[in-house]
């Protein structure tokens, strides 16, 4: 039913934590499943330089996450917008229709961490036109949670 990769990334998850003094940090629930992610990121001149994340969830959120936070390390915050479900599931080499939810969990939490670090300086990116917290995590079924 899993993918080697996602049993690999479930089991050994990468960039797991927290950093401190991060410049966005994103939280984003699923209503229905109830499982939670949050995503922490450090950026300078532009570049996502680190990215950590914490899921309380199943073992695919855990696994989007992780490869997910290798997808973006190092990319810019404008190119890291543009990274979707579909790029994190590729990389997972798969995962089963009703896990397909988990992988947007992941594109939703690097969005609102990004949308966290802009607020925060004032900054516009391109990516982010549009882009309503509260309205996205409606269209799709993610919430804000405090932990
Ligand atoms: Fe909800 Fe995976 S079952 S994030």
């Amino acid at each position: 039913m899993y993918t080697d990769i996602v049993m690999d990334h479930f089991m050994n998850p990468r960039n797991v934590g927290e950093i401190e003094n991060a410049d966005g940090i994103g939280e984003v629930g699923n209503i229905k499943c109830g499982d939670i992610m949050r995503i922490y990121i450090k950026v300078e001149n532009d570049v996502i330089e680190d990215i950590k994340f914490k899921t309380f969830g199943c073992g695919s959120a855990i696994a989007a996450s992780s490869v997910a936070t290798e997808i973006i390390m190092g990319m810019t915050v404008e190119d890291a917008l543009k990274v979707t479900n579909k790029q994190v599931i590729d990389a997972l080499g798969g995962l089963p229709p009703v896990k397909i939810h988990c992988s947007v969990l992941a594109e939703q939490a690097l969005k609102a961490a990004i949308y966290d670090y802009a607020t925060k300086n004032n900054l516009e990116f391109e990516g982010l036109k549009g882009y309503n917290p509260v309205e996205d995590h409606d269209h799709h079924d993610v919430v804000d949670i405090e932990f």
